[in-house]
């Protein structure tokens, strides 16, 4: 007899012989049902929420002020405890007695930063949580530097966290939660107050930890981010669901945006007027969730393709005479990095990067362009690469070759 353990779809292949047996794994990481919150001074902030989020999934809720976003997260964790429904995490409801394992399962991110740290110095504040869960000292200091490299904040360290700025402040507590690497991490609203480059560095960070295995929940104002970012959309209003789908539908939904407060991404509304001034031919097209998608919803132009070769970058094993030579001996147009280990790792060897943030698609553009594209990729990140140029090649009938040389 052969045991196989799955999530979701995969068992319903299997199922049917005689030989194996299948344990289905709820994928639903994270789930409300009915859930309703009333504050202390009557205040009716949730009423009735039915939220799924999936296991490696990017989930995104959004909705006007006040809608409940954030005191819906704030029971995510069981910081707050239902008026009336259930929050169950991993198929189990959050109880007084599993509220351990929950927190240690949930990482939550706080809207404003200052609710969130506490201890004199960064290093302090991003150590506490892993002091927290019993860990050696020498595995705390690891995944301290680890997260503060990663975020790239290595050099506020020893600063006193109250004369950080803001968006200094957000990293920092971001941090504060990586480090103590839950499953499930929930972030809200992680790029308000940041600059364009940190806040896409957040972003990166979040599709890296999707592909190493994470589920992400955030809040954001930024329709943008939520169309091109998330595989599940919920919009909230007045503290219930007011719908939920992909971000196509949703942004396909000209009354919805209207009802919501919400407005068209760019991209969408790009798309819309193209469309009615006939400027693109849209039979058959689908709704683009970024600027390279929208462009090859009307690029009619025979491309010879570049290449993109990917060298993965991984903590503890970077082999520099290696990715040295690989720069050398081959002929590239253009050079990305992807995160931050990777873009250290470009400065060390005096390697100046075309692209350092939007690498993917910037590095798709170049090579439906007929350029040879390197990235640099920390982790994960390198799978991701891979996974989009495939997923694109696929859809849009493009052969771009991808592969990752080291
Ligand atoms: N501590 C509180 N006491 C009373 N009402 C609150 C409190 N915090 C939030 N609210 C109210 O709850 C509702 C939802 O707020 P919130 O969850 O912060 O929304 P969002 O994050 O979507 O902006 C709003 O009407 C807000 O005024
Ligand atoms: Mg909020």
């Amino acid at each position: 007899m052969c045991w196989i353990y799955s999530y979701g779809s995969i068992s319903r292949v299997y199922r049917s012989s005689p030989d194996l047996k299948v344990i289905v794994l709820d994928d639903i990481v994270l789930r409300t049902s009915n859930l309703h919150y009333t504050y202390p001074d009557g205040t009716r902030a949730l009423n009735g929420i039915d939220f799924e989020a999936r296991r490696c999934n990017k989930t995104a809720i959004i909705g006007p002020n006040g809608s409940g976003k954030s005191t819906l997260f704030l029971h995510f964790n069981g910081l707050y405890r239902p008026t009336a429904g259930a929050v169950y995490v991993n198929g189990a409801e959050i109880t007084d007695k599993n509220i351990d394992t929950i927190r240690r399962t949930v990482g939550l991110v706080f809207q404003d930063p200052d609710d969130q740290l506490f201890a004199p110095t960064v290093r302090d504040d991003v150590a506490f949580g892993p002091a927290n869960m019993g860990l050696s000292r020498s595995e705390i200091e690891t995944r301290v530097e680890d997260v503060l490299t990663m975020l790239g904040i290595s050099d506020l360290r020893d600063r006193n966290v109250d004369n950080l700025s803001g968006g200094q402040k957000k990293t920092v507590a971001i941090a504060g939660v990586l480090a103590m690497e839950p499953d499930i991490i929930v972030l809200d609203e992680p790029t308000s107050g940041l600059d364009p480059e940190s806040a896409a560095e957040i972003v990166e960070i979040t599709e890296e930890l999707t592909a190493a295995g994470k589920s992400i929940i955030i809040s954001t104002h930024d329709v943008d981010l939520a169309l091109s970012w998330a595989d599940e959309i919920y919009v909230l209003k007045s503290g219930t669901v007011y719908r939920s789908g992909t971000p196509r539908e949703i942004f396909g939904d000209k009354k919805l945006i209207d009802e919501t407060k919400l407005r068209f991404p760019t991209v969408t509304k790009t798309f819309i007027e193209f469309k009615n001034r006939k400027i693109l031919d849209c039979t058959g097209c689908t709704m683009p969730r970024d600027v390279l998608d929208l462009v090859d919803g009307f690029d009619k132009n025979e491309h010879v393709h570049g290449r993109i070769d990917v060298i993965r970058v991984v903590r503890g094993a970077i082999d520099m005479a290696a990715i040295c030579s690989a720069v050398r001996n081959r002929d590239f147009d253009r050079i990305g990095a992807m995160g931050t280990l990777s873009k250290a790792v470009a400065v060390e060897l005096g390697i100046t990067c075309d692209y350092s943030t939007d690498v993917i698609q910037s590095a798709i553009s170049a090579a439906v362009r007929g350029l040879n594209v390197l990235v640099l990729a920390s982790g994960g990140m390198a799978d991701l690469v891979l996974s989009r140029v495939s997923e694109r090649n696929t859809r849009d009938g493009q052969q771009i070759e991808c592969e990752i040389i080291l």
